[in-house]
This record gives C-alpha cells, sequence and structure tokens, in this order.
C-alpha cells in the first residue's frame, strides 16, 4: 500500500493529458466602501482540451467574477494553449479574445435591431472580408444546427427566451473559438428549455472539439458536464 502511493507520488504519468485553460493562482477583489471585497484568491485549475468542465457554486460566491477575472485578475496568471493571456494589454488582448474565445450569459445580450442571423454574424461582421469563408452561409448552418433555420429572420423580440439563448450560442461560436465560456446561460429559462438548450450548447461544443467551461449554481446543468468542481475547492486544488 505504501509503495504503491510512494509510485504515484513520485512518477508523473507519462502523458498528462493536454490542458488548454491553465489558471494559476488567481485572484480578484473590489473596492467597497470599507475597503477591498476578495471574491477569489488563489484559484488555480485547469481545463483539458476538450473538456466540458463546470464550476459550481451558490449565489455570490464569485462564479461571475471568475469569468471576469479571466480578462482582469488582480494576480495570477491564465494560459490559454501555452499563451500567458495575463500579459497580454490592449488592442492585442481584444484581438486574442476575439478570436479565441466565445461567450455565452445568462441576458443573451442580442442586438434588438438585427435579427436572428445578423445577430450571429455580428461578432465577425468588422473583419468579414478577411475570413476566407462566408460569413453569413457560416451563421446560417450555426442556426440550423440550433434548430433555427426556419428564425433566421426574427429579431429577438420575436423569439421565445430559449430561442434567444440558442441564437447567442450559434453567436458565440462562430468564430469556432477554442475555449466556450459559459455563465448560467439558462438562468432566465424554465429548467426544462434551460436543460434543452445546454444540451445543445454541448452537442456543438463536442462536434467542434471546443472547450467548455460553464459556471452555475444547478446541479442538474453541472451534471451535464465531463467535470463538476465546486468553486470553493480551486483556492486548494493545485494552490
Ligand atoms: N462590481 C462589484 N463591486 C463590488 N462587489 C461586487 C461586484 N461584483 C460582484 N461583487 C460581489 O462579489 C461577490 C461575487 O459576485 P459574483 O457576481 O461573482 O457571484 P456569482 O457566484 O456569480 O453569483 P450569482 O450565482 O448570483 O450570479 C458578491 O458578494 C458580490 O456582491
Ligand atoms: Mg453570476
Amino acid at each position: 500500500m505504501d509503495q504503491e502511493q510512494d509510485t504515484v507520488q513520485d512518477e508523473p504519468p507519462e502523458e498528462q493529458p493536454e490542458s488548454l485553460l491553465r489558471i494559476e493562482q488567481l485572484s480578484k477583489s473590489y473596492a467597497v466602501p470599507t475597503g477591498r471585497l476578495q471574491v477569489l484568491q488563489t484559484v488555480s485549475f485547469q481545463v483539458q482540451s476538450g473538456e466540458f468542465l463546470a464550476i459550481t457554486g451558490p449565489s455570490g460566491s464569485g462564479k461571475t467574477t471568475l469569468l471576469g477575472a479571466l480578462d482582469s485578475p488582480d494576480s495570477g496568471e491564465i494560459w490559454l494553449n501555452e499563451i500567458a493571456v495575463h500579459r497580454l494589454r490592449g488592442p492585442a488582448a481584444a484581438d486574442f479574445r476575439r478570436q479565441q474565445v466565445g461567450f455565452v450569459f445568462q441576458l443573451y445580450y442580442l442586438l434588438p435591431n438585427l435579427t436572428a442571423l445578423e445577430n450571429v454574424m455580428a461578432p465577425l461582421l468588422p473583419s468579414r472580408r478577411k475570413l476566407g469563408f462566408d460569413l453569413r452561409q457560416r451563421a446560417k448552418e450555426l442556426l440550423e444546427r440550433v434548430g433555427l433555420g426556419d428564425r433566421l429572420g426574427h429579431p429577438p423580440a420575436r423569439l421565445s427566451g430559449g430561442e434567444q439563448q440558442r441564437v447567442a450560442i450559434a453567436r458565440a461560436l462562430i468564430n469556432s473559438p477554442q475555449l466556450v465560456l459559459a455563465d448560467e446561460p439558462t438562468g432566465n429559462l424554465d429548467p426544462a428549455t434551460g436543460m434543452e438548450v445546454l444540451e445543445v450548447l454541448r452537442e456543438l461544443q463536442r462536434r467542434g472539439r471546443q472547450t467548455l467551461l460553464l459556471v452555475t449554481h444547478d446541479p442538474e446543468l453541472a451534471a451535464l458536464a465531463d467535470k463538476h468542481i465546486p468553486l470553493e475547492q480551486l483556492s486548494r486544488v493545485g494552490a
């Protein structure tokens, strides 16, 4: 028994799975009238390439803060595909995010004056000419894949909540991001619709071999992930 443990400790596995996202000792606080509110303290974790990881925690535990801190931590390191994201500044940081990361939020943030199709195209419209593929066609295919092939011309006001979130999912995937971040993406939907929408997201993520990091308070949603970890445990894991 002792020997076995020694072996495990002394010899790391020969082939470590490839980690796409590596967070090291991330901390984040907010300025409040009484000083600083420390929400995240030395949070460390990794997400393997192609994995769907859910991080769970009750309301107020810092899940949204965690996703925001991937942009602007107080301290800590964020490595995406061995690129030191925490060192990127200004336009380089914005470009990197636009190319590598897709976001799905609880509130869909669709543009009200655009159709479903135009909303999905919107993130890449500025660089449309340089893309090397037909943006409209890709947006259309993504909407078909989320089951909205017959709603392309609908503005958000003429879509149900679940449909709007499916548009937002298609939009998040328009740039084929390596990493998809989702913050309570079904929080505004009834449980059955929420589950359906998350399954759509999971299916697309698997097909596109994307890596998905979901933060949620909902254990049922977290159970759909390959792995789920309570946020509170991440301050110790690997720290
Ligand atoms: N801009 C801010 N300034 C000060 N405090 C903040 C700010 N944003 C969030 N907080 C505080 O940080 C803590 C974590 O908030 P956060 O939004 O990350 O929680 P959450 O886990 O996403 O919660 P929920 O499940 O309700 O979305 C909360 O106590 C909140 O009041
Ligand atoms: Mg939140």
